[in-house]
């Protein structure tokens, strides 16, 4: 059985998120990260007009594999009635231990709809919908926010507190603004802040890019637990890094190319088991074909050799020659 997301996040031991991720944080990737040490997963955003219209490309986001768990699925909108109704259904057709609110997608199409960053603009707005979820479902019903809309409206501690007013029972900040998309570096004295305004457990996301990161978040904000997105990209090994590195342990070196090799093939059969098209999720494996191999000495002639792959024999062969060619180099 495994343990609640929320004993997780009181127990002192400072779980590891692999973060919600369109594209990418999908139930293949989701259990390889779990295998590397992520304590939770989240899902990728998924539309509660989707969800509620049957939609059966939306439907296709929430499905999970049992041993991803504990795995929150995260859902978007500006309907509290919409969110409301998505959220039970969630709840009761696909049973993930928590369930949680996207306000933080600064994608145009969300936000510009009011989903996603957009309700930051609109706090009552949050609220509404943060007591609706909260008011239809049974599991834990958490939030994940940025600092703000933008520098002019800035100000997570208030956004925070609102959250936790309205019923949130933890919340992620991701300490960035909407206008500031990806680019800055997340401000992790918001994420302090927060974490002392608030009594409910608070995750800190932003900028954790290695293993080392993670301790230097911890001992920066007090935060209860730790979410990576991108600084998992290519490299899922970042939570076993992750967690050496928070328990003061000496940090595991990154694989070698053939252990690296041997990981991309793992994850490459999971995707594909999953998507059962081969060609169709070899296509869509490129990008982590793209984030695995970079930084690998003349990785690019690789990479492109990779890109034009539709099956994964072709890529083994790829892989192959390339680690023949390159054997004993580090990575
Ligand atoms: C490709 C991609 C897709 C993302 N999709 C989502 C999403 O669906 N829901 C969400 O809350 N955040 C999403 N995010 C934001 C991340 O969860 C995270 O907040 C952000 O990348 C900052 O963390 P990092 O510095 O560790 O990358 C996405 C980020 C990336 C790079």
């Amino acid at each position: 059985m495994p343990q609640s997301p929320f004993d997780l996040l009181t127990d002192g031991r400072v779980p590891l998120y692999l973060a919600p991720q369109a594209g990418v944080s999908e139930s293949p990737f989701r259990r390889l990260c779990r295998s590397f040490g992520a304590d939770v997963v989240v899902s990728e955003f998924v539309s509660a007009e989707g969800i509620r219209r049957h939609d059966r490309r939306t439907h296709s986001y929430l499905r999970f594999h049992d041993e991803e768990r504990p795995i929150g699925i995260q859902i978007f909108g500006s309907d509290p009635e919409a969110m409301a109704e998505a959220a039970a259904l969630v709840e009761e057709v696909y049973a993930p231990d928590y369930l949680d609110i996207n306000f933080g997608c600064p994608v145009k199409k969300v936000a510009s709809k009011n989903g996603g960053s957009g309700c930051l603009k609109d706090l009552d707005m949050v609220q509404r919908i943060i007591r609706a979820v909260r008011g239809a479902i049974a599991i834990p019903t958490t939030v994940k926010i940025r600092s703000g809309w933008s520098e002019e409206l800035r100000h997570p501690v208030e956004i925070a507190l609102r959250c936790q007013d309205a019923g949130a029972q933890v919340l992620t900040l991701h300490a960035r603004t909407r206008t500031q998309m990806y680019s800055g570096t997340a401000d992790w004295d918001e994420i302090a802040a927060v974490v002392q305004a608030l009594d409910i457990p608070v995750i800190g996301n932003g900028d954790v890019w290695r293993g080392e990161d993670a301790r230097a978040m911890r001992e920066h904000t007090g935060c209860a637990g730790i979410m990576i997105a991108r600084g998992s990209h290519g490299q899922p090994w970042i939570f076993a890094q992750a967690r050496a590195a928070l328990e003061g342990r000496p940090v595991p070196p990154d694989p070698d190319v053939e252990e690296r090799f041997r990981i991309i093939v793992h994850h490459a059969r999971l995707a594909i088991a999953w998507e059962r098209d081969e060609e169709k999720a070899m296509i869509e494996f490129r990008k982590h074909l793209g984030w695995y191999t970079k930084g690998l000495p003349n990785g690019r002639v690789l990479r492109q050799e990779l890109f034009a792959v539709t099956s994964l024999r072709e890529a083994e062969e790829k892989l192959e020659r390339y680690a023949e060619e390159w054997q004993g180099v580090a990575a």
